[in-house]
């Protein structure tokens, strides 16, 4: 065995560990933290602390998985931003005890760089250069991938991302946060019951003369006001039927499914992109993953996409970018601090090497 490579991932709600050994993602455990759904939305004091509950437990379990101990990692890669702060803090801190006690090296890893590595962390081969594109609760970015470390943010929300909207919308329809698994199982069976019906229009924001930039606030103001002209409010509900409320959800669904096949059309122009590899909890979806795969074969180009569980945060992706680095001998250092808002650039007090 030449390197066990533990990653952990606690940028935001999920706790997750993972073993990548050699060239294989041996072992991954992810516990989402469905306490927030009361909440209707992340609380972060609420998330940190949940992190520090769960996660040796998780590292403990993906070592138990794999049949290793701790003594036997080679380094431990770790997310370092963008991301909430104290909830980065915990996995953080975790790592370079980790590190200190086992005199192996820290990773600091930028979630970001997970996410455009989520689909090659799944076992999927994706070709460079190739187009990613993030569709997360806290992301909507598309990034040219030109090869490991050389990348180009091509475009990204100017407001919302476009699973906070789903979130947002959703919660306007009466589900719980997050929404955006609602929305889509209501488009798939709107689909399935009106075949050929035309769902609610609602309008598709582009930015003008940006257009490799996106904006969702627009959509879900529009939904605010259709929802206020149409229905009335009762204990801080719209009355909705099953079959308005899956109209509603469809007309959305199309919406969101539109910006962004507009946005790749636009980014797709650079025709010596082979592919798109997306990522992200939005990424989920279903009809958008069919969307993304009609696309694709329009272009000529390969699509992949993660399953489920590598789409949305997890820390597979996070140990793949971690060994990916440490192959290049590349580490951090023991006084590496997080940052909350970092962008797609390495951190500066990262240095690598
Ligand atoms: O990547 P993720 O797990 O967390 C971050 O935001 O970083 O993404 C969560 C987002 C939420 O907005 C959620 O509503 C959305 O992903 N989501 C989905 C689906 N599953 C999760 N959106 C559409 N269809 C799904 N099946
Ligand atoms: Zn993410």
């Amino acid at each position: 065995m030449k390197s066990i490579i533990l990653g952990i991932e606690t940028s935001c709600d999920e706790t997750s560990a993972a073993l990548w050994m050699d060239d294989f993602l041996t072992a991954e455990r992810t516990s989402t933290q469905i306490l927030h759904s009361q909440y209707g939305g992340v609380v972060p004091e609420l998330a940190s602390r949940a992190h520090e509950q769960l996660l040796a437990a998780a590292v403990r379990g993906v070592c138990e998985d794999a049949g290793i101990s701790l003594h036997d990692l080679t380094a431990v890669a770790v997310t370092a931003g963008p991301g909430l702060a104290g909830a980065l803090l915990v996995g953080l801190s975790f790592a370079k005890g980790l590190a200190l006690a086992a005199r192996i090296p820290l990773i600091g890893v930028n979630h970001l760089e997970g996410h455009l590595w989520s689909a090659a962390a799944a076992g999927l081969t994706v070709e460079c250069p190739f187009l990613a594109l993030i569709i997360s609760g806290g992301h909507t970015l598309m990034v040219k991938v030109a090869g490991f470390n050389d990348y180009q943010v091509l475009g990204a929300t100017k407001d919302d991302a476009a699973g906070e909207l789903l979130d947002k919308t959703g919660r306007l329809l009466g589900y719980p946060f997050p929404a955006g698994a609602y929305l889509d199982r209501d488009k798939i069976n709107y689909d399935g019951l009106r075949k050929g019906a035309s769902p609610l229009h609602f309008p598709r924001a582009r930015i003008a003369g940006e257009p490799l930039s996106f904006s969702f606030s627009g959509l879900k103001t529009a939904v605010l006001y259709y929802l206020r002209r149409n229905y009335s409010l009762q204990e801080g509900k719209y009355q909705l039927t099953e079959p308005e409320r899956q109209a509603i959800s469809a007309g959305i669904m199309e919406a969101v499914g539109d910006i962004l096949i507009s946005g790749l059309e636009a980014a797709f122009e650079d025709s010596d992109l082979r592919g798109l590899a997306v990522s992200g909890g939005v990424a989920a979806s279903r009809y958008l993953s069919s969307r993304f795969q009609e696309f694709a074969f329009r272009q000529g180009i390969i699509f992949q996409a993660p399953p489920v569980n590598l789409c949305t945060d997890n820390a597979a992706m996070i140990a793949y970018v971690g060994r990916r680095r440490l192959q290049r001998g590349e580490s951090s250092p023991l006084d590496l601090s997080l940052n909350p808002s970092a962008g797609l650039e390495p951190f500066s007090n990262q240095c690598y090497k």
